[in-house]
């Protein structure tokens, strides 16, 4: 039987860690500050902004909350985000996604100042990452980095298959991994013989969006498994990429769903607000 990870103390741990340096900055009378812009009222999103101000208040960091109607104007977000570029006191700006079909949302990420990117979804950030060099690294992907280091696992030569090729969590994941020297296999929905790439590797990223998609026949056994996935069933319940009950038999490690990936984002979040403002205050 599979050790589960426990995302929600491992990501409390890290959230501890940030509310110290948030009390150090303070004696310093720095006071990071993290403007939220929530554009309309998809639930799940109302639920990520709600839990991401809530964080925001547990580590001591100031939260600027923007909540637009639906029928907000590109312009007028883009306007919205040049002035907190343009203000000392806002260090990290972070657009919930997704956003209303009549705005384009590579045009509102590229207008978020690199420095201030705590998502970690600008070009110029993922460009740094490609080359091993970011500071502000997407949540989730460091996110998963960390649930696996914390858990006592190198992953230094290991072999890994990350399963989706998204933005923001299958290509920054195999970049992650790759710079902790990891081989890893990208794999996506025109992957031929998926299940070859699973069987062979020691540890599986499974961001597929697809309900239990990672059977315990696909996996070898030992392996570590690392699920980004978040389905509602039709029942209600949560349930993630990965088939838990047949891949926790064969598994040494293996995150839930919920308690496991899921509360690790805002806890990186929270990280990158901490960073953003020290960069920002050259510390
Ligand atoms: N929507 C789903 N995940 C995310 C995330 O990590 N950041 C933002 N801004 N929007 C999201």
């Amino acid at each position: 039987m599979a050790q589960i990870i426990d995302g929600k103390k491992i990501s409390l741990e890290i959230k501890d860690e940030v509310k110290k340096e948030v009390e150090t900055l303070a004696k310093k009378s720095i006071n990071p500050c993290l403007a939220v812009i929530l554009v309309g009222e998809n639930p799940a999103s109302l639920v990520y902004v709600r839990n991401k101000k809530k964080a925001c208040e547990y580590v001591g960091i100031k939260s600027l909350s923007y909540e637009l109607s639906s029928g907000t104007t590109e312009k007028e977000l883009l306007d919205l985000i040049d002035s907190l570029n343009k203000n000392p006191e806002c260090n990290g700006i972070l657009v919930q996604l997704p956003l209303p079909k009549h705005i384009n949302e590579d045009k509102v990420l590229l207008s978020i100042s690199p420095e201030k990117d705590v998502d970690g979804f600008h070009p110029f950030n993922v460009g740094l990452l490609s080359i091993g060099n970011a500071v502000l690294k997407a949540c989730t992907p460091a996110g998963c980095i960390e649930l696996i280091k914390r858990s006592g696992i190198d992953i230094s030569g290991k072999k890994c298959a990350v399963l989706g090729r998204s933005n923001i969590v299958g290509k920054p994941v195999s970049m992650l991994l790759t710079a902790e020297n990891a081989t890893v296999t990208l794999c996506h929905s025109k992957t031929k013989d998926i299940i070859n790439e699973t069987k062979n590797a020691d540890i599986i990223i499974a961001a597929v969006g697809k309900p239990k998609f990672l059977k315990g026949d696909m996996i070898s056994d030992g392996a570590v498994i690392i699920d980004v996935g978040i389905n509602r069933m039709e029942n209600g319940k949560l349930c993630g990429d990965v088939n838990f009950d047949e891949c926790e038999k064969k598994a040494s490690f293996i995150t839930p769903v919920p308690g496991g990936v899921g509360p690790m984002t805002i806890a990186m979040l929270m990280k990158n607000c901490v960073l953003a403002c020290k960069s920002q205050n050259k510390i």
